[in-house]
């Protein structure tokens, strides 16, 4: 898709069709995450996937809404904030990283026909317990990856002139 059509065509998917995902589609978007940029190039990261099918308890637990379990794949982005990079007052990089990759990811599963949507508000210390989390690691969001069975609404945005000044914060 042109880019700027596929900017436009994405949108956070919250009803799925459980069809599979072809194993090469899959690959162009874990690439796609692979490739994004991360502050000193540090790839302090790592994404799980786990099929929904047979996991539907836990995967409840993690984030409570029943579309989230709909679609056939979840997919987790976790830091590791002790190899991100830091700036010299200490702000770690790690949650900024994360974004980026979960960015790629979902901008690539638009493309390819695929619906996602970043959740934020999932449980974490169910994240840490059913994916096996190590105590340094840290889960930052989770996206179901599949057919979207929605359709999208008008985006809402401010405006530009509220989201941008030039020179000086005003
Ligand atoms: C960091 C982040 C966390 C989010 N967490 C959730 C979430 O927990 N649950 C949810 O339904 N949507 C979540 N969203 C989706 C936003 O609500 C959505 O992106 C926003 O309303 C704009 O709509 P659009 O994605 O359809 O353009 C999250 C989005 C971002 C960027």
């Amino acid at each position: 898709m042109e880019f700027f059509d596929l900017i436009k065509a994405r949108y956070s998917v919250r009803a799925y069709r459980p069809d599979p995902i072809s194993e090469e589609k899959l690959q162009r978007i874990l690439e796609a995450a692979r490739l994004a940029p991360t502050a000193a190039n540090r790839q302090a990261f790592k994404l799980i996937i786990t099929k929904t099918k047979g996991r539907e308890e836990e995967l409840r637990r993690l984030y409570h809404r029943e579309w989230f379990i709909q679609a056939p794949l979840i997919i987790g982005i976790v830091a590791t904030p002790e190899l991100a990079w830091k700036r010299r007052d200490g702000k770690n990089y790690a949650d900024v990283d994360a974004a980026i990759v979960m960015d790629h990811l979902i901008l690539a599963a638009a493309n390819e026909g695929l619906g996602t949507c970043w959740i934020g508000a999932f449980d974490p210390a169910v994240a840490r317990e059913i994916f096996a989390l190590p105590e340094n690691v840290e889960p930052v969001a989770f996206t179901p990856l599949g057919y979207p069975a929605d359709s999208p609404q008008p985006k809402k945005r401010k405006s530009l002139s509220e989201l941008v000044c030039y020179d000086r914060w005003a």
